[in-house]
């Protein structure tokens, strides 16, 4: 700037910087572009501050005039660089939310899709079938009382029919109370039946325990699903009608045949067979409830009747599948379960 300077020329100055000012703040890409623009613009030894130096030179009335004027540009160049450098953020910020954008119906390439256990899917298939025969689904503890798991479904003390099946008694409780790991699904008869009156037509999937070592085909804990019906008018023929519609939508269209067989809570009881590759199979047990048992619960046997059937799930699925050895079901190895 020249050594006199009239009040003309700067506002001129001041003019074309503002123009420029402008013009360059709009062209700034990047914030760092922006703090270099906003030192060499308003900085100490930046741009309006030559201006203002050259201020000295003008008269004394002029310089107010400039000096407002010179302090509203810088007070819009603020203004300019703060508009520019947030819509720079913001503009950043919509680049790097669309580059991690997440597509959340792509399918999984690295990760293998889970899917559920050959049993899962076994018992929910037996439920599903009963489910559309208009059965109910219920389940009870696996903690049971003597009670409930032998007692009340006509299994007294000493009675012989205890042995059939070995039991984990728990360190809890005596006499009716005396806890254990239930047998059996049967205790869920009694359960339903104490909180809703007949008519009923009831599943009860769950896991059950007995005390035998694990080889091929036993394993100390294994899948059951209960089955029963009590209405007025119930008879032998629902209950074979019932099973044999269930096993053959199960298996398939097998020849099945019904064993007069004995279970305490049962009269008559039976065990059912189907015949698979030439063999007969025993796949579960079933009768027409006892009348001892309804007693037990105040139901009066002389107007409702009805049936139940216990059938173990690994067996099922065993046969379904061919699996030759329990053990298979309760491994984990992927290399087994990735097949189904
Ligand atoms: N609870 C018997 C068991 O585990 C199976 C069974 C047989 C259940 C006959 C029943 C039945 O409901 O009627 O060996």
């Amino acid at each position: 700037m020249s050594a006199t300077i009239s009040l003309e020329e700067l506002s001129q100055h001041l003019q074309q910087l503002e123009r420029e000012a402008a013009g360059a703040i709009q062209e700034a890409q990047t914030p760092a572009e922006l703090e270099e623009l906003r030192v060499n613009l308003l900085g100490r030894k930046g741009r309006l501050s030559a201006v203002l130096g050259a201020m000295g030179q003008l008269q004394g009335e002029e310089r107010p005039k400039v000096g407002e004027r010179a302090n509203r540009l810088k007070e819009q160049v603020q203004h300019l660089l703060g508009e520019r450098l947030e819509h720079l953020r913001s503009s950043q910020m919509r680049e790097r939310l669309k580059g991690e954008r997440l597509d959340v119906t792509m399918p999984p390439s690295a990760v293998l899709p889970g899917h559920r256990h050959p049993l899962v899917q076994t018992c929910e298939e037996i439920v599903d079938l009963f489910a559309g025969l208009g059965y109910r689904v219920s389940e009870g503890p696996e903690i049971e009382t003597d009670h409930y798991n032998f007692t009340a479904l006509n299994i007294p003390a000493h009675h012989p029919a205890r042995d059939m099946q070995d039991t984990f008694y728990l360190d809890r409780g005596e006499g009716r109370d005396q806890t254990l790991l239930r047998t059996h699904t049967s205790p869920v008869q009694i359960r339903y039946l104490e909180a809703n009156p007949p008519p009923v037509r009831v599943v009860a999937p769950g896991r059950v325990f007995r005390r035998d070592s694990m080889d091929a085909t036993h394993s100390p804990v294994f899948h059951q699903v209960e089955v029963l019906a009590l209405d007025e008018g119930l008879d032998f023929s629902h209950l074979r009608g019932t099973v044999t519609t269930f096993l053959r939508a199960f298996f398939g269209d097998l020849p099945v045949r019904f064993r007069a067989s004995y279970f305490p809570f049962t009269e008559p009881s039976a065990e059912v067979d189907v015949q698979w590759r030439g063999r007969w199979l025993e796949v579960m047990g079933c009768g027409m409830v006892d009348p001892a048992v309804l007693e037990g619960l105040g139901i009066d046997p002389g107007r409702w009747s009805g049936f139940a059937a216990g059938l173990g799930v690994e067996r099922f699925c065993m046969v379904r599948h061919g699996i030759d050895d329990i053990r298979r079901l309760y491994t984990s190895d992927l290399r087994f379960l990735e097949q189904f």
